[in-house]
């Protein structure tokens, strides 16, 4: 096997029991997998993988090989590695892995750096830094590249601003726009996780406490609801009208951040943009507030503002950074700023992940088949996968549904019946 670089195979064990607990819960990946490994349908394919190292991962790297794929992977986050899960890649399934939990910045472009030492034929990225990094800095294995996906919101996001800049080299499926992907992954598992993020960090109530969500979006949704059912009063900050309606008339309070800064108990942003909690609402926060993000990237908050801002730091629990401003007040930071979900617990659910990696999987062969008719664009995936997912995981659930008769797919093509 290549050179890998994780905290320590002796971890390996415990690793195994938890992939394959989380396997229990991925059906629909699993009878891709079983179909791969008869139809070897990434025989000879390279690939390089920049995901959070988890779990859920894990089984998707472990189908990747039963297709045939030669697989590196590496982190998309220096805090969201499960050092244990990359221990048992290494050891029981002999992929290489790259990455460990608290990896300064340094290490973490080193890894990546690894990934394209492998000359992928296809990249498989979480937020785009695999594919951004290859682009400015190593172009040089451009060449080899016959495609990509991309997991997540912010990854599409800026692979898109690459493309309308003529500056994106080849076709990558954006499995984010999945609707099996953002409607399920973005919003149930982004909201239950984050909650258990903030609540293994904290062990706080959450009940009767008033709870900021930062944006309205598919993640943001999702925790508002989960936050409001663990009994919190939630508030819903915007800056698109037509999603503070939608957050309104769901029954949140909607306001700026600067009205809600002084009366939250625990904020969270989930906008994928920057700098969503300032130095001026730093300033009139509570003394004992929580701060927290689930967005993509650790700059939702604005961090450098906070340090400038502070007479102390310390470390109170796991996760947990206590500033202490020159008026006595004290803020608490969760996770460094970076995805709580992953930083202080185990990322989304399985099940969850069950259909977004199955879109991974589907994406990277469909590539595979179709790169040559594709153009350096951002694609999403094509509607007949995605459906095929929703069908496939329903089945999995011993669920049922009905189908259209003859009779009515007539009705609902014709324009002539009406009253
Ligand atoms: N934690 C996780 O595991 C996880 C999972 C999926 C996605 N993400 C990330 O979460 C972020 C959000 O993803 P999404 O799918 O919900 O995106 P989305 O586009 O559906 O929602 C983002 C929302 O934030 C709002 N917004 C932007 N700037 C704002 C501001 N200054 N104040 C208040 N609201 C603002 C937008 O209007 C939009 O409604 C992205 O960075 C994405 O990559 C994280």
């Amino acid at each position: 096997m290549e050179s890998y670089d994780i905290k320590d195979p002796k971890l390996a064990e415990g690793g195994r029991r938890r992939i394959q607990w989380a396997a229990r819960e991925m059906p629909v990946l699993a009878s891709i997998r079983e179909r791969f490994e008869k139809e070897q349908p990434l025989k000879g394919i390279r690939m390089s993988a920049c995901l959070h190292v988890t779990t859920e991962t894990a089984n998707l790297m472990h189908t990747l090989q039963a297709g045939g794929a030669d697989v590196v992977l590496v982190a998309s986050n220096p805090l969201s590695t499960q050092d244990d899960v990359a221990a048992s890649l290494v050891t029981h399934y002999e992929i290489p892995v790259h990455a460990i939990k608290g990896e300064n910045n340094v290490v973490y472009y080193k890894h990546i750096n690894t990934a394209i030492d492998h000359k992928p034929h296809i990249t498989m990225d979480d937020g785009a830094d695999l594919v951004s990094t290859l682009h400015k800095d190593r172009r040089e294995n451009l060449d080899h590249v016959i495609g990509g996906t991309e997991e997540t919101t912010t990854g599409v996001i800026r692979l898109r601003a690459m493309a309308a800049d003529g500056a994106l080299q080849f076709p990558v499926i954006a499995v984010n726009d999945a609707m099996t992907k953002h409607f399920f992954d973005n919003r149930y598992g982004t909201g239950q996780s984050t909650l258990d993020g903030i609540i293994r960090a904290t062990n706080m109530l959450l009940a009767g406490k008033t709870f900021v969500v930062a944006g309205y979006g598919w993640c943001a949704r999702g925790l508002a609801q989960k936050a409001k059912g663990m009994g919190a009063n939630v508030i819903v900050t915007e800056i698109d009208p037509l999603k503070a309606l939608e957050a309104v008339m769901d029954g949140f309070r909607v306001m700026k951040m600067v009205d809600a800064a002084p009366i939250g108990d625990i904020f969270c942003t989930l906008t994928g943009d920057i700098n969503v909690v300032d130095k001026h609402h730093f300033e009139v926060m509570k003394d004992g507030a929580i701060v927290s993000n689930s967005g993509h990237f650790n700059v939702e908050i604005n961090i450098p503002a906070l340090e400038e801002m502070s007479v102390e730091k310390r470390l109170v629990r796991p996760f947990v950074d206590q500033y202490e401003l020159p008026d006595g007040r004290n803020i608490h930071l969760l996770g460094e700023g970076r995805l709580i979900n992953l930083a202080a617990a185990e990322g989304h659910p399985a099940s969850v992940m069950d259909m977004s990696f199955a879109n991974q999987a589907l994406s990277a062969e469909y590539m595979v088949k179709n790169a040559d008719k594709l153009e350096s664009m951002v694609y999403s995936v094509p509607e007949d996968i995605d459906m095929e997912i929703a069908r496939l995981k329903l089945e999995a659930m011993g669920i049922d549904i009905d189908v259209l008769t003859e009779e009515q797919v007539a009705y609902l093509n014709s324009w002539q019946e009406g009253t």
